[in-house]
């Protein structure tokens, strides 16, 4: 066997590569605003579903009470999302749609305690670059609602009560390999459907309906958390699980948890909110699966539905770019 000797520091005239060729510098330059947004989106928008779960996210952030999200082709075509929330005033409705541009955060320190599911002013930004979209919205005090078409800038007046619509059409099709990735309607569709689902989990307080190509496919209407709990999951979900409500030092700890014998072959009835955001958390699925240790063979999933209330100083949102991993300051 014949060792490669080892490769020397390069020098200028030495930037060879393995093969042989010269490989020249390139100059450092900044990027333009709209790759920026494609590589952002690159993190945030992986499938139809990212884009649901960041419009429902704005839609709650606006205060709405009714959201509804209409459909086509999986999501791929088209995704609408609707809501009767606080609307966009005409001046700030450009900034909407800019990257780094929120009325949520402020400063280092409204981060360090944010209260709402958005604050990085960068969603519509990244979603608006990898598909052609557009925003109609109208606020309480306006005397019609106004539409600004993302691509060409256009602002025009349109006819909406007020609240704020957001239409994506052609997910990807300015970035074909991304596009390539998605699986079928059906599956993309599944995927949208749970994202609502994880929403409506946590907001019992707020309806929400899902139209696939015309046709009513989930409608949760407002009410109780527990009538939301049986409205998404189901009666069996109910029936072989118990109440929780816990205080655990400076935690609640609230909702439902499975009796071992209603552990699944899948972990898909594992459901867990920090500060009403849906999470998936190792700290806390191993914690729960360790609870289950001595009443679960192999490998059974538990269910549950958690809900962990916390004061917001002590968690940390700003971890993961679709903001599903926290971090607690004190983890034990
Ligand atoms: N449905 C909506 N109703 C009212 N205002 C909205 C709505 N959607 C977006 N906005 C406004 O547009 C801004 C930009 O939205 P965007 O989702 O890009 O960023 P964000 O929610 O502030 O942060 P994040 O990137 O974390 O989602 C929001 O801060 C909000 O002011
Ligand atoms: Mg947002």
């Amino acid at each position: 066997m014949t060792q490669e000797p080892a490769r020397a520091p390069l020098s200028d005239d030495a930037q060879a590569s393995g093969a042989g060729e010269v490989r020249p510098r390139r100059t450092i330059r900044e990027l333009p605003d709209e790759l920026i947004s494609q590589i952002a989106a690159g993190e945030v928008v992986e499938r139809p579903a990212s884009v649901v779960r960041e419009l429902v996210d704005n839609a709650l952030d606006a205060g709405a009470s009714q959201i509804t999200v209409k459909l086509m082709a999986g999501g791929i075509r088209q995704i609408l999302v609707e809501d009767d929330g606080c609307g966009i005033p005409l001046e700030e409705l450009p900034l909407a749609l800019r990257r780094h541009a929120t009325s949520k955060i402020r400063s280092l320190e409204d981060l360090e305690s944010v209260g709402t599911m958005g604050f990085r002013g960068e969603a519509l930004a990244a979603i608006a670059s990898v598909s052609d979209a557009s925003i109609s919205s109208r606020t309480g005090d306006a005397a019609h609602a106004h539409r600004l078409d993302a691509r060409s800038g256009e602002l025009s007046p349109a006819a909406r009560s007020v609240g704020t619509s957001v239409e994506v059409r052609e997910l990807f099709f300015s970035t074909p390999a991304r596009r390539k990735f998605l699986k079928s309607e059906a599956t993309e569709l599944a995927h949208c459907l749970e994202s609502v689902r994880r929403h409506a989990l946590s907001r019992p307080d707020v309806g929400f309906s899902v139209w696939h190509e015309g046709k009513l496919v989930e409608q949760l209407r407002p009410g109780s958390a527990s009538q939301r709990l049986q409205d998404v999951l189901g009666d069996t979900f109910i029936e072989t699980s118990r109440e929780v409500d816990l205080q655990i030092g400076p935690m609640r700890v609230h909702g439902r948890a499975g009796l071992p014998d209603a552990a699944r072959s899948r972990a898909d009835w594992q459901y867990c909110y920090v500060n009403g955001r849906y999470v998936r958390d190792k700290l806390i699925s191993h914690g729960v699966r360790s609870a289950y240790e001595d009443v679960l063979h192999g490998s059974r999933q538990p269910t549950y539905v958690l809900f962990i209330e916390i004061d917001p100083e002590r968690v940390d949102v700003n971890v993961h770019p679709t903001k599903i991993e926290v971090r607690f300051r004190d983890s034990r």
